[in-house]
């Protein structure tokens, strides 16, 4: 018999409920995808933690998937593993901090936040995802990321124990959690206590400002690129024309141009090519080179 290179995914079931050849477009907000080979759901931090660890050791390539919302899956799909963090979804209240396993939803978040009275993460409302998902790409608005409210990250790393850290320890930048291949196991947000009406009514507004501005009701992955120093990369698409521009069943949003959104049938093909579109037609127009937020595997 000739020895088997790789391990067979049985080897990682202990630390996980497996699928095999799971359907991206299922767990993708753009909705567009093929199959992922084996598609992980560990339900607690200390088997997320065992079982990155396992793959590592077999030289598993793996990805993690926390809501999809900012994921662009290759139609063939991806080979090794796909780690979502749906299972992982608890939230603990600790004085005026949660702490959040990494596939908490940001909605979920945001509303125990609200519901114990604590200010901090009203910028994130109406924003899709999980909150590791959030802290990998310090998702926010314009001007807040998740990670000015970070106080502490239980990370697994490749090479060492996994360990609590301090926010000191990380560097995030806009739209870049920049955390390597470090993935977070645990969160702590550090919030400050008000009241839970302020909270609520804050909530209310920004979420009622961003029904009106982001087409909130069609498959998107919410901006597709990143906001240029002083600028608004939707501003300057929209200015470039691109509005209602489509290529397949993929289309530049007619309500806020930096979101492309999608219908039933399209590919990851025509998300690309829209995307191509997009930065050349603001290179012309204004010679500014957009740097994509949208992570394409
Ligand atoms: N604008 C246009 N046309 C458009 C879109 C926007 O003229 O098609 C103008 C707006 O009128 C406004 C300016 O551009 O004067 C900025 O627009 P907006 O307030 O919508 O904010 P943004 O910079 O486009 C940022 C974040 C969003 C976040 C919103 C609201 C980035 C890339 N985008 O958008 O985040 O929801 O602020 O807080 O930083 C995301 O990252 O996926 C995302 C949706």
């Amino acid at each position: 018999m000739p020895e088997q290179l790789t391990p067979s995914p049985a080897a990682f079931a202990e630390f996980s409920p497996l699928r095999l050849e799971e359907p991206l477009a299922r767990w993708t907000t753009l909705r567009v995808g093929g199959p992922a080979e084996w598609f992980f759901e560990p339900r607690r931090p200390e088997d997320l933690a065992a079982l990155l660890t396992a793959l590592h050791k077999a030289q598993i390539p793996f990805r993690l998937l926390g809501g999809g919302a900012n994921v662009l899956a290759p139609d063939a799909g991806v080979r090794g593993a796909v780690i979502h963090t749906g299972a992982l979804r608890r939230i603990f209240l600790e004085g005026t901090a949660l702490r959040c396993w990494p596939g908490a939803t940001i909605q979920q978040t945001v509303r125990a936040a609200a519901g114990n009275g604590l200010h901090g993460l009203e910028l994130l409302m109406g924003v899709p995802g999980h909150i590791g998902g959030a802290l990998a790409m310090n998702a926010g608005s314009a001007d807040f990321g998740i990670w000015d409210v970070v106080e502490e990250v239980t990370v697994w790393e490749p090479e060492g124990p996994w360990k609590a850290r301090a926010r000191a320890d990380f560097d995030p930048q806009y739209r870049n959690g920049n955390l390597g291949q470090a993935v977070s196991l645990e969160i702590l947000l550090r919030l400050e206590k008000s009241t839970k009406v302020e909270v609520k009514i804050t909530q209310e507004a920004l979420l009622r400002k961003k029904n009106q501005t982001q087409p909130v009701t069609l498959f998107s992955a919410g901006c597709a690129f990143k906001n240029p120093l002083g600028e608004s990369a939707g501003r300057l698409l929209d200015q470039a024309g691109m509005k209602g521009v489509s290529v397949g069943r993929a289309s530049v949003s007619t309500l806020h141009a930096n979101f492309v959104v999608t219908e039933p049938g399209a590919t990851s093909a025509d998300v690309l090519t829209l995307l191509e579109k997009m930065a050349s037609a603001v290179l012309e127009y204004a010679g500014i080179t957009l740097e994509r937020e949208l992570v394409v595997w």
